[in-house]
């Protein structure tokens, strides 16, 4: 028998990055639990890749091709949507320079895509929350790469510790509204992103995580879909500003 506290059947939810990896993974599995899933991202055919393997599944799955930089088309995805429970800011690039090589273009970017793009989407979906006085849940994708520094990872790892930040204090902010607002900080997972990276780096990075984790494998993304449905649904009732960490156990802070 299903878990009542996981089902979201009659959700409205909202993902942006949905065309790959970890959106896409998340999407479907929102879908699975029953919310009706508006799919989001600046990738058209990933994106109907999503909606299409969503309703293969009998799920139900609507496209917003649109690019998180742009405010105008997140509120008229959150507008189409109607009433939203859920919204999950899944969208982001990954990028590597060294402090020294770093262009105030590359910064510029960066966080124009991983922080204000997060930024946008969540509030336009607390505003479309409270104006509809409906509790929700809102779900951010911060990065393992917070609680470490890595040589070329400054841009990515200030935009998500700002992610960090927003998620805080915004649940600070949206609590008495019944507003919940978490982040997943996932490790390194095997997706398009991380494909990304030369094989060199690729296999001496996943080599190096079977290393660390005690469970002696990297992620998928369906084992950071799974945090996400968590914090987006009323199994975590009583979660807000959280970081939650599915990363294998390769770091344990305090
Ligand atoms: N893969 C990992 O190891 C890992 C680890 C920690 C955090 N993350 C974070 O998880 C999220 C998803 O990453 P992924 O690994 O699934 O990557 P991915 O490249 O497979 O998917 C990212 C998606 O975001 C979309 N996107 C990028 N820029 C956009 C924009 N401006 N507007 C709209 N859509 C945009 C892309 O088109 C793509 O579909 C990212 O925020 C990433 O930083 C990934």
């Amino acid at each position: 028998m299903p878990i009542p506290a996981y089902d979201l059947t009659g959700r409205t939810a909202l993902v942006t990055g949905a065309a790959s990896g970890i959106g896409r993974a998340t999407a479907l599995l929102l879908a699975e639990a029953g919310a009706a899933v508006h799919c989001a991202d600046r990738d058209e055919r990933g994106l109907a890749e999503t909606a299409a393997l969503i309703a293969k599944a009998g799920g139900s799955a609507t496209a917003h091709p649109l690019d998180v930089t742009d405010r105008t088309a997140i509120r008229a995805a959150v507008r189409a949507a109607g009433p939203l429970d859920i919204a999950a800011a899944i969208a982001g690039v990954m990028h590597t320079s060294t402090v020294l090589e770093t262009t105030d273009e590359d910064l510029d970017r960066i966080l124009d895509i991983n922080f204000k793009g997060v930024l946008r989407t969540c509030q336009e979906a607390a505003r479309a929350m409270i104006a509809a006085g409906r509790p929700g849940a809102i779900v951010t994708m911060a990065s393992g790469a917070v609680d470490a520094a890595q040589p070329g990872l400054l841009c990515y790892s200030a935009a998500k510790a700002a992610v960090v930040q927003l998620t805080k204090t915004l649940a600070t902010e949206t609590g008495p509204y019944g507003i919940r607002v978490n982040a997943v900080a996932p490790g390194w997972i095997r997706t398009p992103m991380t494909g990304r990276h030369s094989p060199e780096v690729r296999e001496q990075t996943e080599a190096a995580m079977v290393r660390m984790s005690p469970l002696r494998r990297v992620g998928e993304p369906e084992d950071i879909a799974q945090a996400v449905l968590y914090l987006a649904s009323d199994a975590s009732s009583f979660m807000t500003g959280q970081i939650l960490r599915p990363n294998g156990g390769v770091s344990m802070p305090w």
